[in-house]
């Protein structure tokens, strides 16, 4: 069943782990794909991806600019709409860590994770919306975390960045439900990608999934699957909400 036959979706931060997998998720589904990627060392693999995209049979193309830069985001999105016409999905991914202790932690660390985590999804929010409002339809959906919800000794950055995320897409909900655009968070726990891959192994990894019923961390195919619910018309009656996909983390 193609359930965004047609749709097309912006993917922030594509080029590896949970973006790249929201990508070919929506893909798979029939969604148009315009993707960025922020540093030169992701150039052949966002290539490789917009490819297999396109193997697929959907539009696709990729653009190296960063997220927490506003004109920078401001133009991406301009060229997302003349070169595919309409934006219906907009997926806020792209986000960093630089864990530290609080008392160890500098102001230039504090500001690069809320520029990349929270500025990024102000950045492309606002430019996506006015699109969207003409159109009278549409669905952003926001990378939150686990840890925005519950905290973490040496992320408070990363934790706030995560936290406010939520106040904002439950914010935008409020604004724009009149308008048929449906604004929802993702929380996921901890899914194997390069941003978890030090967590993996010895005694940590050992402590972590003891807290973690499903007994496992999650793969970045199944943060893409609720993305997917998101995105498309199944979750029609949902907006303002944070879906932890967290192997039960969180209970
Ligand atoms: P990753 O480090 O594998 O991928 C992050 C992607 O974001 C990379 O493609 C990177 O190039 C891109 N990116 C970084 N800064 C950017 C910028 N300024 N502009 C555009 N793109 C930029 O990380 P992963 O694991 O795939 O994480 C994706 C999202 O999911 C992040 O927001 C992360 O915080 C969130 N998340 C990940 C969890 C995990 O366990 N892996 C758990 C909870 C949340």
């Amino acid at each position: 069943m193609q359930l965004l036959q047609d749709r097309v979706a912006i993917v922030t931060g594509a080029a590896r782990g949970i973006g790249e997998a929201i990508a070919l998720k929506l893909a798979e589904h029939g969604a148009h794909i315009a993707f960025t990627y922020v540093s030169d060392g992701s150039a052949d693999k966002a290539a490789a991806l917009e490819e297999k995209l396109r193997a697929m049979g959907v539009q696709a193309r990729s653009w190296k600019t960063n997220a927490g830069d506003f004109a920078a985001s401001e133009q991406f999105v301009a060229e997302v709409l003349k070169e595919f016409g309409k934006v219906d999905i907009c997926v806020n991914n792209a986000g960093i860590s630089k864990d530290n202790l609080l008392l160890r932690m500098t102001p230039e660390q504090w500001d690069e994770v809320m520029n990349v985590n929270l500025k990024s999804v102000y950045n492309m929010t606002k430019q996506v919306i006015r699109p969207m409002m003409k159109a009278r339809k549409g669905s952003i959906i926001n990378m939150s975390s686990i840890v925005g919800i519950r905290g973490n000794a040496g992320q408070s950055s990363y934790a706030a960045s995560k936290a406010g995320i939520i106040g904002f897409t439950k914010s935008v909900a409020h604004e724009l439900g009149s308008r048929n655009i449906r604004c929802n968070a993702i929380a996921p726990g901890f899914i194997e990608t390069d941003m978890t891959h030090y967590l993996k192994d010895g005694e940590a990894a050992k402590g972590f999934m003891e807290n973690i019923p499903l007994g496992r961390f999650g793969t970045a195919e199944e943060v893409g699957n609720a993305t997917l619910f998101l995105a498309s018309d199944l979750s029609s009656y949902i907006t303002g909400q944070v879906i932890s996909t967290c192997g039960g983390l969180n209970i």
